[in-house]
Parts: structure tokens; sequence; C-alpha cells
């Protein structure tokens, strides 16, 4: 056991917050190492990781096949810029593309690049595709949305915190109350371009919409001749229990918007999916980046394909997601006001009169579970893919610990 005096964590903590602007409130948990659902301390404690970077490390930290593509690649190429061709390119636009049963694949790095590509996209499918005139394309967006931290994306996003003193904002997005059809119904019109949605609000607290809602936006968008595109970015990859969310309900959306797991927990890697109606609207010069699909990114992004396509990941999620959301219901009055998710994948209402999800977060990290609050009293799970029923058991147990 370390003293309080030999810690490293409070030292390392004063220094993060001296060097960095303030845009995060991390817990005070400082991490050096990790390895699958485990991280490890600069004090040598271990933490179960609940949160799974936001879901961008599904499949565990360091996982052996990732981390082997990586060293792979980095000993033969690392980076040659969109402005020539590299041997990883092909094979996992391909296999991507083929994952999501779509025609093609427009690489990126971050999620909200990946949902800026989308917007542009859509956007001109409107002008060149529908007909839409100039400078007049609408895209109807959620209430309770979360899909990245750009200027045009924060425009419109409804939570304060995101949005205020960030303006001018970007026009052209018209919002609708999440789940609600007519709502949605009524907001589509000729200048119409897009219907852009997660198909489980993630930052919200894990909301998902009531059965029907996507199968209703499906038939809504074909039939107003508007595209449906999917931010699976957090929902994706087999966090769920399917590859997309939008699976468990049949749902194929004319854009996916995919990121966070896609790198492996490596890479920054995202990336657009549609057919060639709809991405093939995009020429040389119109949209790209330096670092999107590079060698990289390109050789653990194929490999995280590979490992979805054999299905054990989103047969966990779906398996011990049940458990996972069984034993939450339990704490149900125990603390716990409400419980929502699917899969490995989790938002919890915590009493209010308790304690705030801050609060419970610190709590739980002290009892060695790690995982992030989100509005106020809302706590989100979301563990790597690669945990054990035990592990998920002892998360759970420390949750009631805390609540108790
Ligand atoms: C649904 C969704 N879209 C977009 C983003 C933005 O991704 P990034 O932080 O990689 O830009 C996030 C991140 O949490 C997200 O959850």
């Amino acid at each position: 056991m370390t003293t309080v005096e030999s810690r490293r964590t409070p030292g390392a903590v004063r220094d993060a917050e001296r060097w960095t602007a303030h845009n995060y409130h991390p817990l005070p948990v400082v991490v050096a190492e990790a390895d699958g659902a485990w991280v490890t301390d600069v004090d040598g404690r271990r933490y179960l990781d609940c949160l799974a970077g936001y879901s961008a490390l599904n499949f565990g930290h360091r996982h052996p096949t990732l981390i082997a593509a990586a060293h792979a690649q980095l000993d033969r190429l690392t980076l040659t810029s969109r402005a020539f061709i590299h041997d990883q390119f092909a094979d996992f636009c391909r296999e991507l593309a083929e994952l999501c049963g779509k025609d093609l694949v427009l690489p990126m790095n971050t999620g909200a690049e990946a949902v800026e590509t989308a917007i542009k996209v859509a956007r001109k499918w409107g002008y060149r595709v529908k007909g839409v005139p100039a400078e007049q394309a609408t895209i109807v967006v959620a209430e309770g949305n979360f899909h990245g931290r750009t200027t045009t994306i924060v425009s419109f996003s409804t939570d304060p915190e995101a949005r205020d003193d960030f303006g001018p904002y970007t026009p052209g997005f018209r919002t609708v109350p999440y789940g609600d059809l007519a709502a949605l119904e009524a907001a589509i019109d000729d200048t119409t371009v897009a219907v852009l949605l997660e198909p489980i609000q993630g930052e919200q607290g894990v909301v998902v919409p009531p059965a029907g809602y996507l199968p209703g936006v499906r038939e809504l968008c074909t039939r107003r001749n508007v595209l449906f595109v999917a931010d699976e970015i957090q929902s994706g990859l087999g966090r769920t229990g399917e590859t997309f969310a939008c699976d468990h309900e049949g749902v194929r959306p004319d854009m996916y918007v995919l990121g966070k797991a896609l790198g492996g927990g490596i890479v920054p890697v995202s990336a657009v999916a549609a057919d060639s109606d709809v991405l093939g609207v995009l020429r040389p010069g119109e949209h790209g980046s330096t670092f999107g699909g590079n060698p990289l990114a390109c050789a653990v992004g194929t490999q995280v394909v590979r490992l979805l396509r054999t299905g054990e990941f989103q047969r966990r999620s779906a398996a011990l997601g049940a458990h996972l959301q069984a034993a939450l219901r339990d704490l149900v009055g125990q603390g716990l006001v409400a419980v929502r998710g699917r899969g490995l994948w989790a938002g919890v209402d915590i009493d209010p009169a308790l304690m705030t999800g801050r609060q419970a977060c610190e709590r739980l990290a002290e009892r060695g579970v790690l995982a992030k609050d989100t509005h106020g009293s809302t706590i989100r799970l979301a563990p790597p893919l690669v945990i054990e029923k035990h592990e998920l058991d002892f998360a759970v147990a420390q949750l009631a610990a805390v609540l108790r």
C-alpha cells in the first residue's frame, strides 16, 4: 500500500490541471496502464473500466489482435496522406462497406469530422440529386442530441453547456423531440435533405426511443425522399448486442456515421458509409482530411471489422447486457429511480436526493470502478465487451454499495 504522501496521483492531477484548458472535469484517477477491462493508475491501484472511452474501447484495452496489427503497421508505413494510395486502404474500405451493407465508405478521424462529412454529403445530395434550391437545405435533428463539438454541430445542440457562447450558429437545422414521429413528419418539407439521429441517445443518458420509432423514421424518410443518417458513433460496432443499434428494429439507414470503436482504442478512426447514389456526389477537392484513412488507421480498422464479423462481441454484449440490465433493474427503488439501455450499455438515474451522478462516480472510483456521469444524477455504464460476468457483478455490487 502506498501512503498518502507517497502517492503520485495528487501531483499528477495538479499538473494536468495546471497545464490544460479546463474543458473536462475528469475524475481524479491518473491511469498508467491497461489491459482488457482493467486499468491501473500511477499508484498501482486497479479499476474496472465501465466507461471504455465512451465506447471507443469496445474490444477492451490493448486487444492483442489490434495491438499486433498496429505494431506491424508501425514497422512498415504510417502516413501517406490521400495524395497517394496506400496498400491498407482498399481492404479497410471494402470490408467496412461490406459490414455496413453499403457501396462506399469515406474514412475520417474523429466522430465530429464524420458527422460534418455526413452533413456536407447530405446537403450536396440535396442540391444535386433531390433538387433543393441553392442554400435552402434543411436537416432535421432531435432534442437532446450529441453529435460532437464543431461550431456547426453545436449550432443544433439543445444542451446550453455545449452551445452557449459559441455562436453565431450555422443555420439549416430543425429540432424536434426525440421519439416523436408526428413532430418529425411536421418538420420535413421540400427543403429537407436529411434526418440525423442517434438510434440511442448516449450522452443524453442512454435514451432508447420507443419501439417502432426507427422503422417509422425509415418509412418517413423513404416516402419524403430524405436521407436517414444514423449516428452510430457510440451505439454501433457491437455496443448494443448487434453490429448497429438500428439492427434491433431491422432498420437500414441511408448513411451510417461511425467512429470511436472503429479505431480499436488505438487511433482515431471514423467513417461514413452509404451507397454510391449518396456518397458518390463528392468530387475531388470538395472534402478531405490529411490523416483520414491513413495506413495505421486502416490496418487497425480492418482488424476491428474482422473482429466484428465473427459476431462474438455482439453475442457477448447481448448476453452479458441482459444480465447487466436485470441486475441494475433490481436496484430500482434501492437508490436508483430508472434504468435504460440495450446490450452492455446502460444509463442509470440515481435518486437525486441521495447524491449527484458525479458523487456516485467518485465513490465508485474509490471502490475500483470507473464510470461517468452525465446530466445531473445520471451515470453511464459502457464496459468493454470483453468484460466477464463476474466482473459485471463486481461493478453492480459496488454501485449497490455506493447507493446504500
Ligand atoms: C453519438 C456521437 N456522435 C458524435 C460524437 C463525437 O465524436 P468525437 O468526440 O470523436 O468527435 C460522439 C462522442 O461522444 C457521440 O457519442
